[in-house]
C-alpha cells in the first residue's frame, strides 16, 4: 500500500505562533563522528496568539535526543513525545527555559540542508526549514530571537569556528580541543542561523559606512582558493555604498564575513553577518572565471547583502510572503547591477530570463502567483515567479511611483516594520502611505497567476492628427472566471517620426506643447482602454512597452518592415533589441513552417542587411550591438510556439545562422578584429565585456557554419587566451563545429590544463553536455563516469544533467525518449540523496504542454515511472503529481 500523500499547508490557515523564544542559547561539539547540539530556549506563550495551547511542540527531523530538561529539572517519560516531525512537550508553564542535547550527523547529511560536511569543512544551509535538522526549535520565520552559539572543534583541523553577529571569547580546551564563542545582538528567526567550522584561509578588506562606522570584510576560503576573492570583495564593498547611496541603508554589524563552499544546493544564503556562498558563485580569477560568472558574482553578492535590510532586518512572517524579501531584493540587485554596468543589457538579459523561463513556469502544471496560496515542500517555491517575477512587481510599483516616492516608501517600510516578520501587503500599504497612490487594484499582481496577454491596436487620423491607442488585456489563468477583474499595468509607452525621434505626447488640449512629455507610463487599468494623443502630424510608429515595463505577452502587431524600421531607430534600448528579436523570430518560425512541410527554405534578405547595418553602424553602443548580435534562443522559440517542433526550429535557426556567416563574412571577421586586444590586462567593466561578447559571437557563427578561416582564428585564440572568457569561448566555438580532431583535442588540452579547479571543469562539462552534435546523450553518460562527475555535488549535477536536459534541446527532446528516460533515472537516484536538487531537475519533463501528443506521452510516461518509486521526497511528490494529467 502507498503511504499517506503529504500534507498540503495553506496561506488561509496562518495563525501565529503560540509561543515565542526570547533567548537562544546554542553550544556545538563538532567531532569526526557526529556533532552534539546542546540548547537553552527562554520560551514564553506569545499574548497575542489565536490559539492557546497547553503543550509546545518544536519541530525537528532526524535528530537523536539525549536529555530533555526544563527549568533543569530532566523530563521523564510521558512529560513528553517524540515523533517524525518534531517533539511535543506536554502541559508546560507560560515562561520557562527548555534545555535539550541531541545528537546529529552532519557526516551523512546528502540533502545539504542543516549541518552538513563539504569537503573538510561544517557549515549550514537553514532557510527554509533546515534549522530544524540541527535541534528541537520553532522553525518559523515569525519567531524571532536573540542568538548567542558557542563551538568547540579540534583545534588543528578546525582553527576557524564561525556563527552570526560579533566574537565575543575564545579559549583552548583540552586534548587539542579550542572554542569561540559568537553573540548576534539583533533577533532573527532561526533560518538566518549560520555555522562554519573548518580550515580556511580569511582576506581581510574594510569598509567605512556613511556614518564613519569602520566594518572588517572577511572572506574565508580553503587555501586553494587565495587569489579567487577580491572581485567578491570589491563587489561587496560596492554593494554597500550603493545601499548606502540609494536606499540610505547602512550596515549594521561591525563584521561581515563571507565563506565559499562546494557542496551547496543554491547560488547563495544571506546569513546575518556570515553570508554563505556557492564556490561558483563567488570565487574568481580572470584566467579562470567567464565575464558572465564575473557579472553573476557582482549580482549574487550584491543580492545576499541587500538582504541584510530587505529580509533580516525586515523579513517574512511565514513562506508564503517568501517574495517580500527575494523579490525586493532581486528588484534592488538589478537596479545595482544596471547602474554599475549598462543598463540596456542589464535589463535584456533579466526579460531573456522571464520570458523564457519565467513565463514557461507560470504557463506550467507548476505555475503559482508572487504570492502562492498553499504549498506541500516550501523548497519548491524558490521560483522563478517568486524571484524574477517578484521583482518585476516591484519594479511595476517603482514606475508607477517614480524614484523619489519609492523611496518615500521604501523608508517608511523599512521604519516601521524593522525588527519585524511582515507580509506582501505590508509592503504595498507603505508604498501606497507614503505616496498617495492607490494600489488596491495594483495587489492582484501578487494573488493572480499566469501571464497577462496584451492585444494592441491603433489607428491614426490624418485629417484630426489624432493617434488612438486602444490596449485590452486578459489573463490566461482567469480566463472566464466569474470575478475576471483587470490588473493595473504601467504601460510606457511613446510615438517615433520617420526619422526614429520621439514625438510630443498631448493627451488634452490645454496641455501646453513645449512642456509636453516625450514618453509616458500609462495607468492601463480597465480590461480594454482608449488612449488619445493629440496635434500628431504625420503617421508614426508606436513604441510599445518600452524597456518592457510589465510583465506580459504583447501581441505581436508589427509588419517586418515596422520591426526593421524600430530595429534601426528607435530610442530605446530595450526595445531596439527586443524589435530584432521579433524580426529574427518572425523569420525563424516562418522556415520552421516551410520545414515542415517539406518546402524550399530561404532566409529574408532583410535581416541579413539588418545584421549587416549593426555591424557597420559606427554608432551603436557595443553592449547593445553584443545582444542584438545573439539570435532568439530555442527556448524562448519553443515558448513562443503553440506546439513547437524543436528539429524545424532547430534546423530553422541554424540555417538563419549559417546564412548570416557567409553572407556576412567580412563584416563579421572585421568586427572579430576591431575588438580584439593583444596583451590588454583583463579588466571586468562592461564595456570590454561587451567586446569580448562581441568579438566571440562573431567567431562562433562563422565556425559553427564551418568556416575555415574562423577555424584558425579559434585554434590560435584557444592557445594563446590570457583570460577564461576567450579560453572559453573558443572550446565552445571548436565543440560546436564539425572540425571534429580539434574538437577532441581542444576537449583534453582544456581537462589536462584544468582538473584541478573544480569551477573550470564544470564549465568544461557543461560545454560539451550542451553540443547539438548528435550523439551527446552517450557522451553525457560517459561523463557521469568520469573522475571529474560527482552526484553528490549540485554544481557537477547542474552541469552535466542540468545542462543537457535544459540546454541541449535537440538531444534531450529526441524522438527514441532516451533523453526523457535517462532524466527520470537520475531524478529517482537523486530523490534519495538530494530532494532540492531532484526536484528542481525534473522541470523538463514537465514541459510537454509545448511539444506534441507523442512527446507528451514519452513525457507523461517517466513521470508516471517517477511517482510510482517507494520513498519518494515531499520535494520531487509535489512536482511529479502536480505534471501528471
Ligand atoms: N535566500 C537565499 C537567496 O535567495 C536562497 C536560499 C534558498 N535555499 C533553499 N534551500 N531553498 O539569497
Ligand atoms: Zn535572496
Amino acid at each position: 500500500m502507498k503511504e499517506a500523500q503529504p500534507r498540503t499547508i495553506f496561506l488561509k490557515d496562518y495563525q501565529k505562533p503560540p509561543f515565542l523564544i526570547d533567548e537562544t542559547v546554542l553550544h556545538f561539539d563538532l567531532n569526526e563522528q557526529g556533532a552534539t547540539v546542546k540548547s537553552r530556549l527562554s520560551v514564553r506563550r506569545n499574548p497575542e496568539a489565536e490559539l492557546t495551547t497547553s503543550d509546545l511542540t518544536l519541530d525537528g527531523v532526524d535528530l537523536e535526543l539525549v536529555s530533555i530538561a526544563i527549568d533543569g529539572v530532566a523530563l521523564s517519560e510521558g512529560q513528553y513525545a517524540v515523533t517524525e516531525e518534531g517533539l511535543k512537550v506536554i502541559g508546560v508553564a507560560d515562561t520557562f527555559l527548555l534545555e535539550c542535547e541531541t545528537l546529529i550527523k552532519p557526516q551523512e547529511i546528502t540533502c545539504l540542508e542543516g549541518l552538513y560536511k563539504s569537503s573538510s569543512m561544517f557549515c549550514t544551509q537553514c532557510e527554509a526549514e533546515g534549522f530544524r535538522r540541527i535541534t528541537y526549535y520553532l522553525d518559523r520565520p515569525d519567531v524571532m530571537s536573540r542568538f548567542t552559539t558557542t563551538i568547540t572543534a579540534d583545534k588543528t583541523l578546525y582553527p576557524v569556528l564561525l556563527s552570526n553577529g560579533n566574537e565575543v571569547e575564545r579559549g583552548d580546551l583540552e586534548s587539542g580541543r579550542h572554542f569561540v564563542r559568537w553573540e548576534d545582538p539583533f533577533r532573527k528567526p532561526c533560518y538566518l542561523f549560520a555555522l562554519v567550522a573548518g580550515d580556511l584561509l580569511n582576506i581581510d578588506d574594510q569598509y567605512v559606512t556613511a556614518s564613519g562606522r569602520k566594518v572588517s570584510l572577511r572572506m574565508f576560503v580553503e587555501p586553494q582558493n587565495k587569489d579567487k576573492c577580491e572581485h567578491a570583495l570589491s563587489s561587496l564593498k560596492a554593494s554597500m555604498k550603493w545601499d548606502e547611496d540609494v536606499y540610505g541603508r547602512e550596515y549594521d554589524l561591525d563584521i561581515f564575513m563571507i565563506v565559499a563552499v562546494d557542496d551547496f544546493n543554491m547560488g547563495a544564503m544571506e546569513n546575518k553577518g556570515l553570508n554563505i556562498f556557492n564556490s561558483s558563485c563567488v570565487l574568481a580569477k580572470p584566467d579562470t572565471a567567464t565575464d558572465s560568472t564575473y557579472q553573476r558574482i557582482e549580482a549574487i553578492v550584491a543580492h545576499e547583502y541587500f538582504h541584510n535590510w530587505s529580509g533580516n532586518r525586515v523579513t517574512c512572517r511565514d513562506w508564503f510572503q517568501l517574495s517580500l524579501k527575494e523579490g525586493f531584493t532581486v528588484f534592488r540587485d538589478a537596479e545595482f547591477s544596471a547602474d554599475m554596468n549598462s543598463r540596456t543589457v542589464k535589463r535584456i538579459e533579466d526579460v531573456n530570463l522571464l520570458r523564457t523561463a519565467q513565463f514557461a513556469e507560470d504557463s506550467g502544471p507548476m505555475s503559482h502567483p508572487v504570492r502562492p496560496s498553499s504549498f506541500i515542500e516550501i523548497s519548491n517555491f524558490y521560483t522563478l515567479t517568486i524571484y524574477e517575477k517578484g521583482a518585476e512587481v516591484v519594479g511595476m510599483i517603482h514606475r508607477l511611483l517614480g524614484e523619489e516616492l519609492f523611496r518615500k516608501g521604501s523608508d517608511l517600510y523599512f521604519e516601521r516594520h524593522d525588527g519585524q516578520a511582515v507580509t506582501t501587503d505590508d509592503f504595498v500599504q507603505a508604498m501606497q502611505d507614503a505616496s498617495g497612490k492607490d494600489l488596491t487594484q495594483f495587489k492582484r499582481w501578487y494573488d493572480i497567476a499566469g501571464t497577462p496577454v496584451i492585444d494592441v491596436d491603433y489607428q491614426y487620423d490624418e485629417q484630426a492628427q489624432l493617434f488612438t491607442l486602444t490596449l485590452s488585456q486578459s489573463c490566461p489563468s482567469t480566463e472566464g472566471d466569474a470575478d475576471e477583474k483587470p490588473f493595473h499595468i504601467p504601460f510606457t509607452f511613446a510615438l517615433l517620426d520617420s526619422n526614429g525621434c520621439n514625438i510630443p505626447l498631448i493627451q488634452n488640449d490645454d496641455a501646453v506643447f513645449a512642456n509636453a512629455p516625450t514618453e509616458l507610463v500609462l495607468d492601463f487599468v480597465e480590461t480594454e482602454q482608449t488612449f488619445k494623443f493629440q496635434h500628431i502630424e504625420k503617421e508614426p510608429v508606436p513604441s510599445l512597452l518600452r524597456g518592457f515595463s510589465a510583465p506580459v505577452k504583447v501581441k505581436n502587431t508589427f509588419s517586418r518592415d515596422q520591426l526593421l524600421f524600430l530595429m534601426m531607430n528607435e530610442t530605446d534600448g530595450f526595445n531596439r533589441w527586443d524589435a530584432g528579436q521579433r524580426l529574427s523570430a518572425d523569420i525563424i518560425q516562418s522556415i520552421a513552417e516551410d520545414y515542415m512541410h517539406g518546402r524550399a527554405l530561404n532566409v529574408d534578405a532583410r535581416l541579413v542587411n539588418a545584421y549587416r547595418g549593426l555591424l557597420v553602424s559606427k554608432s551603436i553602443d557595443k553592449a547593445l550591438l553584443s545582444k542584438m548580435l545573439m539570435l532568439p534562443t530555442e527556448s524562448y522559440l519553443i515558448e513562443l510556439a503553440d506546439e513547437a517542433n524543436i528539429e524545424a526550429i532547430h534546423h530553422a535557426r541554424n540555417l538563419v545562422r549559417d546564412t548570416l556567416a557567409e553572407k556576412l563574412k567580412i563584416e563579421l571577421l572585421r568586427c572579430y578584429q576591431e575588438n580584439t586586444d593583444v596583451g590588454a590586462a583583463y579588466s571586468a567593466d562592461f564595456n570590454s565585456i561587451a567586446r569580448r561578447s562581441l568579438k566571440n559571437s562573431a567567431l562562433n557563427i562563422l565556425l559553427s557554419a564551418g568556416d575555415s578561416d574562423a577555424l584558425v582564428l579559434a585554434e590560435k585564440q584557444f592557445v594563446s587566451a590570457t583570460n577564461m572568457t576567450d579560453e572559453s569561448a573558443a572550446l565552445i566555438a571548436l565543440v560546436n563545429s564539425d572540425f571534429v580532431s580539434q574538437r577532441e583535442s581542444a576537449l583534453n588540452t582544456f581537462y589536462a590544463k584544468w582538473k584541478a579547479d573544480p569551477q573550470v571543469v564544470e564549465q568544461w562539462l557543461s560545454i560539451q553536455c550542451t553540443s547539438a552534435k548528435s550523439g551527446t546523450l552517450e557522451a553525457v553518460k560517459r561523463l557521469m563516469t568520469h573522475e571529474a562527475f560527482d552526484i553528490k555535488n549540485p554544481n557537477k549535477v547542474r552541469s552535466v544533467i542540468g545542462a543537457f536536459c535544459n540546454h541541449n534541446l535537440i538531444n534531450f527532446h529526441n524522438l527514441s525518449g532516451e533523453g526523457y528516460q535517462f532524466l527520470a533515472d537520475n531524478v529517482i537516484k537523486l530523490n534519495k540523496l538530494n530532494p532540492q536538487i531532484a526536484s528542481r531537475l525534473v522541470t523538463p519533463l514537465t514541459r510537454g504542454k509545448k511539444f506534441n501528443q507523442e512527446r507528451q506521452a514519452l513525457m507523461q510516461a517517466q513521470l508516471h515511472r517517477i511517482l510510482s518509486e517507494e520513498n519518494l521526497s515531499k520535494d520531487v511528490y509535489e512536482v511529479v503529481s502536480k505534471s501528471i494529467k
